[in-house]
């Protein structure tokens, strides 16, 4: 098991065109620096804010050795919590999802206000101050309709990609949508692993025949090679959209941890489905034409998204362990949409159901094939897998910031 100044040293090594060395995709040292170091720091995507419309509903997110509540509160916000009870620690909420009008620990009854007050205490004596037993707040923003959270004191700075995220999703409607469905799969291999393989296409071809019929793998349609060259189709439909007040270019932030880019999908395709016209009849968007492509957005390291003229797909991404990664994908509809009227859940559903069965495939491929004593660092495709090497990138700087800046700190006390 590596330790931290192992982990700083095999980043420092590593080839930035060249896959990553084999222990930074197993090794259990390296899975509790990622844990530590972005993981626990970093801004995560949880959940949608329309999945939690009413008071008093609840999800529990894990995330690593932490588990957070998130909860919409009698005046309309939504708030994050540790799912920890501040008599004798209980889990609070057991189930995944739920609705209360209050917070009760199921151990001793301990009652909280869903804005984390306790307000309900037994016998606790005449000195217990019930003010100082509030649930601990987690960091929590509602980002144009995602919430994300924070597990840091210090959580980092979100102002930028949150006024972005408003300009760039403001055609899409997601206070007024609903999860039509959800797919939660755990994927054996390391959660960098998963992301390597959502930023290339160049595995499209041979795995993915469904999709291939709607999303382009050409990597100048997404900004995939390296250079950052956009091809024509991509910068004439981006000068379409914006023509119509729909923002489309690329845009990627100046750490590398976001980015937004609208393209077109293959032929004028409206949506992922097998026909490539749309889904869902009753769009959760005002973008005036159907076929407006994907608007493709991540942040770093919890989610991707697509957002299409009918509807939305959020994709979080959550460690489980060194080799154990879990995928939660969700499809978003406009929330009067009626489930065999306007959609039909197989239609709506298909393409990325087998695309995320078959990345889970490869990911476990690739996963076993790095515990190979044989393993070595292969190189990136300059003209496909310019997102591994940005993500690689992003990676490697975000963990090594954490890791010297901790090292210093230690130094210096
Ligand atoms: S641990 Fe929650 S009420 Fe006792
Ligand atoms: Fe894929």
């Amino acid at each position: 098991m590596l330790r931290e100044s192992d982990v700083l040293s095999a980043l420092m090594r590593r080839k930035p065109t060249h896959s990553l060395a084999q222990d930074l995709y197993c090794d259990p040292g390296v899975f509790q620096s990622d844990m530590e170091q972005i993981w626990y720091r970093e801004w995560l995507f949880s959940i949608p804010a329309c999945e939690i419309p009413k008071a008093g509903n609840y999800v529990v997110h894990e995330v690593g050795a932490y588990s957070v509540v998130i909860v919409r509160g009698n005046d309309g916000e939504v708030r994050a919590f540790h799912n920890s009870c501040r008599h004798r620690g209980s889990v609070l909420c057991k189930a995944k999802k739920g609705t209360g009008p209050k917070l009760v620990c199921p151990y001793h009854q301990w009652t909280y206000e869903l804005d984390g007050q306790l307000i309900w205490a037994r016998d606790m004596g005449p000195d217990f101050d019930a003010s100082k037993h509030g649930l601990k707040k987690v960091h929590c923003r509602n980002v144009s309709g995602m919430i994300y959270i924070c597990l840091s004191d210090d959580a980092p700075e979100l102002e930028e990609f949150a006024a972005q995220a408003a300009l760039y999703l403001a055609p899409h409607d997601l206070e007024n949508s609903k999860v039509a469905y959800e797919s939660t799969i755990i994927e054996k291999g390391n959660w960098k692993l998963v992301w390597e393989n959502n930023r290339e296409c160049y595995h499209c071809s041979g795995n993915h025949a469904s999709l291939c019929r709607t999303f382009p793998e050409d990597p100048r349609a997404i900004g995939n090679d390296e250079s950052g060259e956009l091809n024509e189709l991509q910068k004439q439909h981006s000068e379409r959209c914006m023509a119509v007040g729909i923002l489309s270019n690329y845009l990627d932030s100046a750490l590398g941890d976001w980015r937004f880019v609208r393209t077109p999908l293959l032929a004028n395709a409206e949506s992922y489905t097998m026909d490539g016209k749309v889904a869902v009849t009753k769009p959760n968007s005002t973008v005036p034409f159907k076929d407006a492509g994907t608007l493709m957005m991540y942040k770093y390291p919890a989610c991707w998204n697509h957002f299409l003229s009918d509807h939305i797909l959020l994709f979080r991404v959550t460690p489980i362990g060194p080799m154990e990664t879990e995928v939660c994908t969700k499809w978003l509809v406009h929330k009067d949409a009626v489930e065999g009227e306007d959609y039909d859940i197989k239609r709506l559903t298909e393409v990325w159901e087998a695309t995320n069965e078959e990345d889970r495939e490869v990911v476990e491929n690739n996963q076993r094939g790095i515990l190979s004593p044989a393993y070595q660092p292969g190189p990136y495709s300059p003209t496909h897998e310019g997102g591994n090497i940005q993500f690689n990138e992003w990676y490697a700087t975000t963990m090594m910031r954490g890791i010297i800046g901790k090292d210093t700190l230690i130094e210096s006390e």
